[in-house]
């Protein structure tokens, strides 16, 4: 009998301000894919041809990566793109999902030999950086550690009143280009600054005691080189403090930027005022996290 079935994978908002490369949170974006055998490889969008060429498809990619290391073809298949929440290059975890869904989709065909490590593992691989993979895959903010050897990581504890006020702009940011500004190395203060807010900012969100929140999120590795990239973005941080959230941070590479707060829909309409007097079209979403993670639907 021909294989059929679904794969789901949720966006992701990785950084979260001072765990740059190791913190990340999926949120309620969710990347839906239908996947049956068919006599060639096609990809569609709702039913119609796909806009992304195949050489620049990133599921494509990721299980053709997945074939090689499981050294195994599988059948030609076709992928229909059912829905697709998460903008592409706005430091959402576009790229991270599409990486994601390929692996699932190759492992599922091969007959499963890679358990869910395994497949963790590949999608690092892949993605070069754990912070928006590993949430994909498990659902829930992840704490990671990564090397050539190692990969470490453990989900935190979430109280369910923490919602996501995510900001996306109309232009988009590649993530090559957000890194391109970083320097190369850093003082010993800011890299101190950064490791001792990160312990005590997992220890907030584990306790769900946010009133230090905006300090622990303020780092001093990636964010002050990429503010300049990303127009507003202090405007719209101070509307946010003025209007009583909790915190900001660049989401991923940006150009997204999060508010976090309670659930409080008169933050929401203030800073939507304050997003239609900007130069470029910002729309703002609340999203709270995702726990369920990618998964295969048969
Ligand atoms: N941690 C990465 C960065 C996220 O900020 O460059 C994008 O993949």
């Amino acid at each position: 009998m021909s294989l059929k079935f679904k794969v789901k994978v949720p966006g992701t908002s990785a950084n979260i301000g001072v765990g740059y490369d190791c913190l990340g949170v999926a949120l309620e974006y969710i990347l839906e894919l239908e996947i049956e055998e068919s006599d060639k490889i096609e990809f569609l969008e709702n039913g119609s041809l796909f806009s992304i060429p195949i050489e620049k498809n990133l599921i494509f990619e990721a299980i053709k990566y997945t074939e090689k290391h499981l050294e195994k073809n599988i059948p030609s298949y076709k992928v229909n793109i059912k829905k697709n929440e998460i903008p592409m290059a706005r430091g959402l975890g576009s790229s991270s999902s599409a990486i994601v869904a390929g692996i699932l989709i190759a492992n599922k065909f091969a007959g499963n030999p890679m358990d869910i490590n395994q497949i963790a593992k590949l999608a690092v691989e892949m993605e070069g950086h754990p912070d928006n993979v590993i949430p994909a895959i498990f659902g829930g903010m992840v704490l990671t550690a990564y090397d050539k050897e190692n990969l470490v990581y453990s989900s935190l504890e979430n109280s369910n009143d923490l919602y996501f006020y995510v900001m996306i702009p109309d232009f988009q940011l590649s993530t090559e280009r957000a890194r391109s500004v970083l320097p190369e190395s850093y003082l010993v203060s800011d890299a101190i600054n950064n490791m001792s807010k990160l312990g005590l900012l997992v220890d907030a969100f584990n306790k769900g005691k946010y009133e230090n929140l905006r300090f622990l999120l303020d780092d001093k590795i990636h964010q002050p080189y990429r503010f300049r990239l990303i127009n507003s973005c202090e405007k719209i941080f101070e509307a946010s403090k003025k209007y009583g959230a909790l915190g900001e941070y660049i989401s991923g590479a940006g150009p997204t930027l999060v508010s976090l707060n309670y659930n409080n829909d008169k933050f929401l309409e203030n800073m939507k005022k304050v997003l239609e007097t900007l130069p470029n079209k910002w729309k703002i979403e609340k999203k709270k996290i995702n726990f369920k993670g990618a998964e295969i639907i048969d």
